[in-house]
Protein backbone atom coordinates (compact mmCIF):
# COMPACT_ATOMS: atom_id res chain seq x y z
CA UNK A 1 0.00 0.00 0.00
CA UNK A 2 1.99 3.30 -1.11
CA UNK A 3 1.20 7.07 -0.50
CA UNK A 4 2.60 8.65 -3.58
CA UNK A 5 3.63 12.40 -2.35
CA UNK A 6 4.21 14.82 -5.47
CA UNK A 7 5.39 18.11 -3.85
CA UNK A 8 8.87 19.39 -3.21
CA UNK A 9 11.65 17.71 -1.84
CA UNK A 10 11.69 19.91 1.69
CA UNK A 11 7.72 18.95 2.37
CA UNK A 12 8.24 15.59 1.50
CA UNK A 13 11.17 14.81 3.55
CA UNK A 14 8.34 16.25 6.39
CA UNK A 15 6.04 13.95 5.45
CA UNK A 16 8.42 10.91 4.96
CA UNK A 17 8.72 11.45 8.76
CA UNK A 18 5.57 11.64 9.58
CA UNK A 19 4.83 8.57 7.63
CA UNK A 20 7.59 6.15 9.37
CA UNK A 21 6.22 7.45 12.70
CA UNK A 22 2.91 7.17 12.54
CA UNK A 23 1.70 4.59 9.71
CA UNK A 24 4.78 2.75 8.91
CA UNK A 25 2.72 0.16 7.13
CA UNK A 26 2.12 2.26 4.33
CA UNK A 27 4.93 3.19 1.54
CA UNK A 28 5.58 6.97 1.42
CA UNK A 29 7.12 7.53 -1.52
CA UNK A 30 7.58 10.78 -3.87
CA UNK A 31 8.96 9.11 -6.75
CA UNK A 32 6.30 8.46 -9.54
CA UNK A 33 8.88 7.17 -12.12
CA UNK A 34 9.52 4.13 -10.27
CA UNK A 35 6.47 3.34 -7.93
CA UNK A 36 4.51 0.43 -8.33
CA UNK A 37 1.12 2.26 -10.01
CA UNK A 38 -1.37 -0.90 -9.15
CA UNK A 39 0.15 0.05 -4.99
CA UNK A 40 -0.97 3.63 -5.31
CA UNK A 41 -4.17 3.93 -2.69
CA UNK A 42 -3.28 7.27 -1.99
CA UNK A 43 -1.79 10.59 -3.69
CA UNK A 44 -1.36 13.75 -2.83
CA UNK A 45 -0.39 16.53 -5.12
CA UNK A 46 -1.82 20.33 -6.38
CA UNK A 47 -2.90 19.05 -9.65
CA UNK A 48 -3.84 15.48 -10.88
CA UNK A 49 -1.41 13.92 -13.05
CA UNK A 50 -2.00 13.57 -17.54
CA UNK A 51 -1.50 10.16 -16.08
CA UNK A 52 -4.12 9.61 -13.30
CA UNK A 53 -6.13 6.35 -14.56
CA UNK A 54 -2.49 4.94 -13.82
CA UNK A 55 -3.19 4.41 -10.62
CA UNK A 56 -6.13 1.64 -10.68
CA UNK A 57 -6.61 1.28 -7.33
CA UNK A 58 -6.71 4.86 -5.77
CA UNK A 59 -8.83 5.56 -2.81
CA UNK A 60 -8.45 9.24 -1.87
CA UNK A 61 -7.12 11.69 -3.85
CA UNK A 62 -5.56 14.32 -1.92
CA UNK A 63 -5.04 18.34 -2.51
CA UNK A 64 -2.41 19.81 -1.07
CA UNK A 65 -4.23 23.01 -0.92
CA UNK A 66 -7.89 23.74 0.76
CA UNK A 67 -8.55 24.43 -2.66
CA UNK A 68 -10.06 21.62 -5.20
CA UNK A 69 -10.78 24.32 -8.32
CA UNK A 70 -7.49 23.08 -9.62
CA UNK A 71 -8.90 19.58 -9.95
CA UNK A 72 -11.17 18.57 -13.01
CA UNK A 73 -13.42 16.91 -10.96
CA UNK A 74 -15.35 15.28 -13.52
CA UNK A 75 -12.25 13.47 -14.64
CA UNK A 76 -11.57 11.51 -11.71
CA UNK A 77 -12.28 8.26 -11.34
CA UNK A 78 -16.03 7.78 -9.46
CA UNK A 79 -14.50 5.62 -6.70
CA UNK A 80 -11.55 7.70 -5.82
CA UNK A 81 -12.62 9.84 -2.68
CA UNK A 82 -11.27 14.00 -3.33
CA UNK A 83 -10.40 15.45 -0.21
CA UNK A 84 -8.86 18.78 0.76
CA UNK A 85 -6.47 19.94 3.01
CA UNK A 86 -7.96 21.62 6.11
CA UNK A 87 -5.22 21.33 9.07
CA UNK A 88 -4.21 23.83 12.00
CA UNK A 89 -1.95 25.89 10.02
CA UNK A 90 -3.57 26.74 7.03
CA UNK A 91 -6.50 27.54 9.32
CA UNK A 92 -4.03 29.83 11.09
CA UNK A 93 -2.31 31.54 8.44
CA UNK A 94 -5.73 32.81 6.55
CA UNK A 95 -6.69 33.83 10.33
CA UNK A 96 -3.55 36.14 10.04
CA UNK A 97 -3.74 37.29 7.02
CA UNK A 98 -8.01 38.63 7.17
CA UNK A 99 -7.23 40.04 10.44
CA UNK A 100 -4.20 41.83 8.67
CA UNK A 101 -6.09 42.79 5.77
CA UNK A 102 -9.44 43.85 7.82
CA UNK A 103 -7.46 45.76 10.10
CA UNK A 104 -5.50 47.46 7.46
CA UNK A 105 -8.55 48.53 5.41
CA UNK A 106 -10.38 49.68 9.17
CA UNK A 107 -7.69 52.47 9.73
CA UNK A 108 -7.28 53.03 6.22
CA UNK A 109 -3.81 52.06 5.64
CA UNK A 110 -3.65 52.03 1.92
CA UNK A 111 -4.75 55.76 2.09
CA UNK A 112 -1.87 56.46 4.67
CA UNK A 113 0.31 54.57 1.83
CA UNK A 114 -0.38 56.78 -0.77
CA UNK A 115 0.07 59.88 1.27
CA UNK A 116 2.98 58.86 2.70
CA UNK A 117 4.29 58.06 -0.77
CA UNK A 118 3.15 61.97 -1.35
CA UNK A 119 4.68 63.16 0.98
CA UNK A 120 1.63 63.79 3.03
CA UNK A 121 1.25 64.28 6.95
CA UNK A 122 -3.04 64.44 6.93
CA UNK A 123 -5.36 62.59 9.03
CA UNK A 124 -8.22 60.14 7.52
CA UNK A 125 -11.62 60.29 9.30
CA UNK A 126 -11.92 57.01 11.27
CA UNK A 127 -14.77 54.78 12.32
CA UNK A 128 -14.49 52.96 15.26
CA UNK A 129 -14.51 49.12 15.10
CA UNK A 130 -18.28 48.86 16.59
CA UNK A 131 -19.75 51.00 13.68
CA UNK A 132 -17.24 48.96 11.16
CA UNK A 133 -19.66 46.02 9.74
CA UNK A 134 -17.54 42.70 8.65
CA UNK A 135 -19.59 40.73 6.01
CA UNK A 136 -17.76 37.08 4.95
CA UNK A 137 -18.86 35.56 1.73
CA UNK A 138 -18.55 31.89 2.76
CA UNK A 139 -18.69 29.92 6.09
CA UNK A 140 -16.79 27.08 5.46
CA UNK A 141 -13.56 26.06 7.55
CA UNK A 142 -12.25 28.99 6.61
CA UNK A 143 -14.67 32.06 6.99
CA UNK A 144 -16.11 30.47 10.46
CA UNK A 145 -12.29 30.44 11.62
CA UNK A 146 -11.71 34.03 10.65
CA UNK A 147 -14.61 35.12 11.79
CA UNK A 148 -13.27 34.04 15.07
CA UNK A 149 -10.32 35.61 14.59
CA UNK A 150 -12.17 39.05 14.82
CA UNK A 151 -14.31 38.81 17.26
CA UNK A 152 -12.22 40.50 19.99
CA UNK A 153 -11.58 43.33 18.26
CA UNK A 154 -15.48 44.57 18.58
CA UNK A 155 -16.65 45.09 14.36
CA UNK A 156 -20.35 43.75 14.14
CA UNK A 157 -20.04 40.35 11.99
CA UNK A 158 -21.99 38.68 9.31
CA UNK A 159 -21.20 35.86 7.14
CA UNK A 160 -23.31 34.02 4.09
CA UNK A 161 -23.51 30.63 2.89
CA UNK A 162 -25.12 27.93 0.21
CA UNK A 163 -27.46 26.72 3.54
CA UNK A 164 -28.29 28.23 6.83
CA UNK A 165 -25.96 28.59 9.35
CA UNK A 166 -25.66 29.43 12.95
CA UNK A 167 -22.65 31.37 14.24
CA UNK A 168 -22.75 32.44 17.99
CA UNK A 169 -21.86 36.56 17.49
CA UNK A 170 -22.66 36.39 13.83
CA UNK A 171 -25.79 37.61 11.86
CA UNK A 172 -25.75 34.75 9.28
CA UNK A 173 -27.42 35.13 5.86
CA UNK A 174 -27.74 32.41 3.41
CA UNK A 175 -29.17 32.57 -0.40
CA UNK A 176 -30.47 35.30 -2.77
CA UNK A 177 -32.01 37.41 -0.47
CA UNK A 178 -29.39 37.08 2.28
CA UNK A 179 -26.67 38.11 -0.29
CA UNK A 180 -28.57 41.16 -0.85
CA UNK A 181 -28.80 41.88 3.06
CA UNK A 182 -25.44 41.09 4.04
CA UNK A 183 -24.05 43.19 1.26
CA UNK A 184 -25.68 46.51 2.06
CA UNK A 185 -24.82 46.18 5.54
CA UNK A 186 -21.46 45.45 4.96
CA UNK A 187 -18.33 47.76 5.00
CA UNK A 188 -15.38 45.41 5.03
CA UNK A 189 -16.57 42.31 2.34
CA UNK A 190 -14.05 39.65 2.57
CA UNK A 191 -14.40 36.88 -0.11
CA UNK A 192 -13.63 33.00 1.31
CA UNK A 193 -15.90 31.46 -1.19
CA UNK A 194 -14.60 28.21 -3.01
CA UNK A 195 -14.63 28.45 -6.78
CA UNK A 196 -16.89 26.67 -8.82
CA UNK A 197 -19.19 27.53 -11.65
CA UNK A 198 -21.46 29.67 -9.31
CA UNK A 199 -19.12 31.62 -7.76
CA UNK A 200 -16.92 32.60 -10.99
CA UNK A 201 -17.16 35.95 -11.73
CA UNK A 202 -19.13 36.33 -8.46
CA UNK A 203 -17.18 39.73 -7.49
CA UNK A 204 -18.72 41.89 -10.42
CA UNK A 205 -19.94 45.32 -10.92
CA UNK A 206 -23.66 44.43 -9.79
CA UNK A 207 -22.50 43.12 -6.45
CA UNK A 208 -19.81 45.75 -5.60
CA UNK A 209 -22.81 48.48 -6.63
CA UNK A 210 -24.57 46.43 -3.89
CA UNK A 211 -22.62 47.14 -0.95
CA UNK A 212 -22.33 50.66 0.74
CA UNK A 213 -20.78 53.37 -0.62
CA UNK A 214 -17.01 53.75 0.39
CA UNK A 215 -16.59 49.83 1.50
CA UNK A 216 -13.66 48.03 0.77
CA UNK A 217 -13.39 44.36 -0.13
CA UNK A 218 -10.88 41.74 0.70
CA UNK A 219 -10.56 39.01 -1.75
CA UNK A 220 -8.65 35.57 -0.20
CA UNK A 221 -10.87 33.31 -2.02
CA UNK A 222 -9.84 32.56 -6.07
CA UNK A 223 -8.93 35.20 -8.72
CA UNK A 224 -11.49 34.00 -11.22
CA UNK A 225 -14.24 35.08 -8.52
CA UNK A 226 -13.38 38.81 -9.17
CA UNK A 227 -13.97 41.04 -12.35
CA UNK A 228 -10.83 42.76 -12.28
CA UNK A 229 -12.31 45.83 -14.63
CA UNK A 230 -15.23 46.37 -12.13
CA UNK A 231 -13.09 46.49 -9.25
CA UNK A 232 -10.82 49.35 -10.54
CA UNK A 233 -14.00 50.94 -11.94
CA UNK A 234 -15.61 51.13 -8.53
CA UNK A 235 -12.43 52.18 -6.46
CA UNK A 236 -11.76 54.78 -9.40
CA UNK A 237 -15.39 56.39 -9.00
CA UNK A 238 -15.02 56.07 -5.29
CA UNK A 239 -17.99 54.02 -4.94
CA UNK A 240 -15.44 51.38 -2.97
CA UNK A 241 -12.59 53.15 -1.06
CA UNK A 242 -10.28 50.21 -1.51
CA UNK A 243 -9.17 46.12 -1.60
CA UNK A 244 -6.61 43.91 -0.34
CA UNK A 245 -5.77 41.33 -2.54
CA UNK A 246 -4.16 38.09 -2.41
CA UNK A 247 -5.61 35.99 -5.25
CA UNK A 248 -5.72 36.72 -8.97
CA UNK A 249 -6.31 35.38 -12.48
CA UNK A 250 -3.77 35.12 -13.80
CA UNK A 251 -1.23 34.44 -11.14
CA UNK A 252 1.03 36.42 -11.33
CA UNK A 253 -0.22 39.40 -12.90
CA UNK A 254 1.36 41.00 -16.39
CA UNK A 255 3.27 43.88 -15.60
CA UNK A 256 0.94 46.72 -17.35
CA UNK A 257 -1.71 45.47 -14.91
CA UNK A 258 -3.55 48.70 -13.02
CA UNK A 259 -3.08 46.06 -9.58
CA UNK A 260 0.54 46.39 -9.65
CA UNK A 261 0.24 49.85 -8.84
CA UNK A 262 -3.48 50.85 -8.00
CA UNK A 263 -2.63 53.38 -4.89
CA UNK A 264 -5.74 51.98 -3.30
CA UNK A 265 -5.10 48.28 -3.74
CA UNK A 266 -2.92 46.17 -1.66
CA UNK A 267 -1.71 43.37 -3.55
CA UNK A 268 0.06 39.93 -2.32
CA UNK A 269 0.94 36.93 -4.48
CA UNK A 270 -1.70 34.33 -3.09
CA UNK A 271 0.12 33.91 0.00
CA UNK A 272 -2.59 34.28 2.53
CA UNK A 273 -2.55 31.17 3.27
CA UNK A 274 -0.18 28.36 2.95
CA UNK A 275 -0.38 24.47 3.58
CA UNK A 276 1.95 23.69 6.66
CA UNK A 277 3.71 20.21 6.15
CA UNK A 278 3.84 19.44 9.64
CA UNK A 279 0.33 19.96 10.73
CA UNK A 280 -0.62 18.76 7.13
CA UNK A 281 1.24 15.15 7.61
CA UNK A 282 -0.55 14.47 10.58
CA UNK A 283 -4.15 15.74 9.17
CA UNK A 284 -3.36 13.89 6.16
CA UNK A 285 -2.48 10.35 8.20
CA UNK A 286 -5.49 11.06 10.61
CA UNK A 287 -7.45 11.14 7.42
CA UNK A 288 -6.02 7.67 6.25
CA UNK A 289 -7.08 6.34 9.55
CA UNK A 290 -10.58 7.55 9.20
CA UNK A 291 -11.14 6.07 5.67
CA UNK A 292 -9.47 2.84 6.81
CA UNK A 293 -12.47 2.92 9.90
CA UNK A 294 -15.10 3.27 7.28
CA UNK A 295 -15.28 6.90 8.02
CA UNK A 296 -15.45 9.81 5.81
CA UNK A 297 -11.92 12.06 5.41
CA UNK A 298 -12.22 15.57 7.22
CA UNK A 299 -12.06 17.44 3.69
CA UNK A 300 -14.28 15.17 1.86
CA UNK A 301 -15.27 16.74 -1.68
CA UNK A 302 -18.79 17.04 -2.21
CA UNK A 303 -18.40 16.39 -6.01
CA UNK A 304 -21.98 18.05 -6.86
CA UNK A 305 -21.48 20.91 -4.95
CA UNK A 306 -18.16 21.04 -6.61
CA UNK A 307 -16.68 22.29 -3.60
P1 LIG B 1 -15.34 25.26 2.71
O1 LIG B 1 -15.15 24.77 4.09
O2 LIG B 1 -15.71 24.30 1.64
O3 LIG B 1 -16.46 26.41 2.78
C1 LIG B 1 -16.99 27.02 1.65
C2 LIG B 1 -18.09 27.97 2.08
O4 LIG B 1 -18.56 28.66 0.92
C3 LIG B 1 -19.29 27.25 2.69
O5 LIG B 1 -19.84 28.00 3.74
C4 LIG B 1 -20.29 27.21 1.52
O6 LIG B 1 -21.65 27.18 1.89
C5 LIG B 1 -19.98 28.51 0.85
N1 LIG B 1 -20.40 28.48 -0.56
C6 LIG B 1 -19.87 27.76 -1.57
N2 LIG B 1 -20.54 27.99 -2.71
C7 LIG B 1 -21.51 28.87 -2.40
C8 LIG B 1 -22.53 29.50 -3.14
N3 LIG B 1 -22.70 29.28 -4.44
N4 LIG B 1 -23.36 30.34 -2.49
C9 LIG B 1 -23.22 30.57 -1.16
N5 LIG B 1 -22.26 30.01 -0.39
C10 LIG B 1 -21.42 29.18 -1.03
O7 LIG B 1 -14.04 26.03 2.20
P2 LIG B 1 -12.88 26.70 3.08
O8 LIG B 1 -11.98 25.67 3.64
O9 LIG B 1 -13.48 27.67 4.02
O10 LIG B 1 -12.04 27.44 1.93
C11 LIG B 1 -12.64 28.42 1.11
C12 LIG B 1 -11.72 28.79 -0.04
O11 LIG B 1 -10.63 29.59 0.41
C13 LIG B 1 -11.01 27.64 -0.74
O12 LIG B 1 -11.87 26.95 -1.63
C14 LIG B 1 -9.91 28.36 -1.50
O13 LIG B 1 -10.37 28.77 -2.76
C15 LIG B 1 -9.66 29.60 -0.64
N6 LIG B 1 -8.31 29.57 -0.06
C16 LIG B 1 -7.47 30.57 -0.38
C17 LIG B 1 -6.20 30.58 0.15
C18 LIG B 1 -5.25 31.71 -0.12
O14 LIG B 1 -4.09 31.62 0.26
N7 LIG B 1 -5.69 32.77 -0.75
C19 LIG B 1 -5.79 29.55 1.02
C20 LIG B 1 -6.68 28.54 1.31
C21 LIG B 1 -7.95 28.55 0.77
P3 LIG B 1 -22.25 25.94 2.74
O15 LIG B 1 -21.72 26.13 4.12
O16 LIG B 1 -23.71 26.14 2.67
O17 LIG B 1 -21.76 24.70 2.07
C1 LIG C 1 -4.39 27.80 -1.30
O1 LIG C 1 -4.80 28.66 -2.00
C2 LIG C 1 -5.13 26.63 -0.94
O2 LIG C 1 -6.14 26.31 -1.58
O3 LIG C 1 -4.73 25.99 0.03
Amino acid sequence: MTFLFNSDARRGAIFADAFAKELPDVLFTMDAATVDPDAVRYLMTWTAPEDLARYRNLEILFSIGAGVDQFRLDSVPEQVKIVRTIEEGIVRMMQEYVALAVLALHRSLPAYLAQQRAGEWRDVPQLQAGSRRIGVLGLGQLGQAVLDRLKPFGFPLAGWSRSPRQIEGVTCHHGELGLEEMLAASDILVCLLPLTEETRGFLDARLFAKLPKGAALVHTGRGPQLDHKALVAALDSGHLSAAMIDVTDPEPLPACHPFWRHPKIVLTPHVASVTQPVTAALAVIENIRRHRDGLDPIGLVDRSRGY
